[in-house]
């Protein structure tokens, strides 16, 4: 086991690798990825250097929603495999130092799980229901909605059964909401908790964590923004609301019951930071995703206020920044940042917020490796999603036919979801399928793009300037040198156009700064000496438009 993750506080400054299972690798050819895939791909991400992996839903499912509609959480889909494949994973990844957290979704289950079949089957009032969230209809018959509460993939959020009574559903018609005041699903969860810790994984991500609390009287969102304004007086009926702590604290308790305590990192939409930092007090969770940093746009003043937010709102609950680009819910970065940054939403997140403007691949391309530099010298944890290593971009253009996320289907047609983020990841620059799986497998679940070679972990491999190994250098330099732990910032002086700023002095005095240049001009740097850089500098030494450097002097 590596130094820094022998500590039962790795994940203050862990780089933890997502790997969505269905699209990673698939060693069976059935063109669907899978877990052997996964052990067969350990070596990279050991190579890679990462600290832990965080895996996308394994359980069984229907896949109503690629895996987050989960019908038995404490077995394995046999499209990825076993458990006894799980934990010769875990094993495996354990011994070459890397942790291992798996997905929990506890906002929903699938339709198809035991409890709510079970809740189908019963008569409307019967204790069955009450795990799940099912009322009466409005109108003179019931036939209209119980309120006004929209799905997350759009349409209503409520389906009707047949006996006439709606259940709630936050996401797909095949994801119900669970009523977490009962005790039976909060005593279905912390067991499902214990076993996946018993069979010693290091900690989960939990899916929306902020949805699992609503307002039990159901009321109208009646056109309530969300996120709400920074100084709101009143709380969504079904976004974080306050009694959602109560769940996290009893999920911890059950953590720190392990040796080494477990860990959970939260998916918390709430864009408020201090209401995002209150899921991070010393008893709840130990991290969350950063979303604002993700969705920032490329733009020094708004990346400096994220930053500065950041590390503000997390300091004052004690618990570490995190700092992410990308996952299976938004557009890769890659493509995010190829477009005009200027008056983006601050939500922008999905390729519908900005396909309509121009794209420019290699300023993406570019942008996108000064961003990983820059990531990774912040202080406190970072995620990375699976194909940034090779700096792949969004595929835009997945035909409607081969679409598969709900959101296409729920949306009417509008959007097209979230597939173009998670398309089968390209290994090789040869074969069928770029060696995602064997030749004369099935067809992969998405198309794969005809132009992916370049993209491919062969065609990076070795090779001085790529991407590839851009990401293994970053990641050994963020090993071997201590002060790129959770450590302080400080912002250098510089041009406006510039974020650069130092993390504190080693031993010696010397000190490890950050410089991006984000805006047109080359910018002169500083006298040190250049550890990385995500691009080339000029002929005389000056830090390029986008592009990273890290130095110390
Ligand atoms: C968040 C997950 O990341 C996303 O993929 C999923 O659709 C929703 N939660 C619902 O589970």
């Amino acid at each position: 086991m590596n130094g820094r993750n022998a500590h039962d506080d790795w994940w203050r400054h862990a780089v933890v690798y997502q790997i969505y299972p269905r699209s990673f690798a698939d060693a069976n050819g059935d063109g669907v990825g899978d877990i052997a895939g996964i052990r067969a791909k350990l070596p990279h991400l050991a190579a890679l250097g990462v600290d832990a992996i965080w895996i996308s839903p394994w359980y069984p499912s229907p896949m109503a929603d690629a895996g987050y509609d989960v019908s038995d959480y404490r077995d394995i889909e046999p499209v990825f495999g076993t458990l006894a494949e799980a934990d010769a994973l875990i094993a495996e990844a354990h011994a070459e130092g890397i942790k291992v957290i798996i997905d929990i979704v506890p906002n929903h289950t699938s339709d198809q799980h035991a409890l709510f079949q079970a809740a189908l089957a019963a008569a409307p009032g019967s204790p069955e229901r009450e795990l799940y969230v099912f009322r009466e209809g409005r109108g003179s018959a019931g036939e209209l909605p119980p309120n006004d509460w929209q799905s997350s993939f759009g349409g209503p959020a409520w389906t009707r059964v047949p006996d006439g009574q709606w259940y709630l559903h936050l996401f797909a018609p095949g994801q119900p909401d669970v009523d977490w005041r009962h005790p039976e699903v909060r005593a279905e969860f912390e067991q499902t908790l214990r076993f996946w810790f018993d069979r010693g994984i290091d900690g989960f991500r939990i899916d929306v964590a902020h949805g699992l609390e609503k307002n039990w009287e159901l009321p109208d969102v009646g056109g309530l923004p969300f996120p709400l304004p920074e100084d709101a007086a009143h709380d969504h009926p079904h976004w974080d609301q306050p009694a959602v702590h109560e769940i996290f604290r009893e999920w911890r308790t059950v953590a720190d019951e392990y040796s080494p305590p477990r860990v959970f990192c939260g998916e918390i939409w709430v864009g408020r930071p201090h209401r995002l930092a209150a899921y991070l007090r010393p008893d709840e969770l130990h991290t969350a995703f950063n979303f604002d940093f993700l969705m920032a746009p490329w733009l020094p003043a708004e990346l400096r206020r994220v930053i500065d937010a950041t590390i503000a709102s997390h300091a004052a609950v004690g618990a570490p920044p995190t700092w992410v680009l990308g996952n299976h819910d938004v557009c890769r970065p890659a493509s995010r940042y190829a477009r005009d940054q200027h008056g983006l939403g601050p939500r922008a997140r999905n390729l519908r917020h900005f396909q309509a403007r121009p794209a420019d691949p290699e300023l993406g391309a570019r942008r996108v490796r000064a961003a990983a530099l820059l990531m990774l010298a912040l202080p406190g944890g970072a995620y990375v999603y699976q194909g940034e290593e090779f700096g792949l971009p969004e595929v835009e253009d997945i035909p409607a036919e081969a679409l598969q996320d709900p959101t296409w289907v729920q949306s009417g047609g509008t959007d097209k979801g979230r597939d173009g983020c998670r398309v089968p990841l390209p290994w090789t620059s040869a074969g069928e399928t770029y060696g995602f799986s064997p030749d004369g497998s099935a067809a992969p679940w998405l198309p794969q793009p005809a132009d992916w070679a370049s993209f491919a972990a062969d065609a990076q491999d070795g090779v001085h300037g790529s991407t590839l190994e851009l990401y293994r250098t970053a990641l050994k330099l963020r090993r071997e040198l201590d002060e790129l732990g959770d450590g302080d910032l400080e912002w250098l002086d510089g041009p406006e156009q510039v974020l650069a700023f130092a993390r504190p002095a080693d031993a010696d005095g010397v000190r490890f700064q950050c410089w991006t240049n984000l805006g047109s001009e080359p910018v002169a740097l500083p006298a040190g000496e250049v550890l990385l850089a995500s691009g080339p500098l000029t002929e005389d030494g000056a830090l390029p438009s986008d592009t990273t450097v890290w130095l110390r002097r």
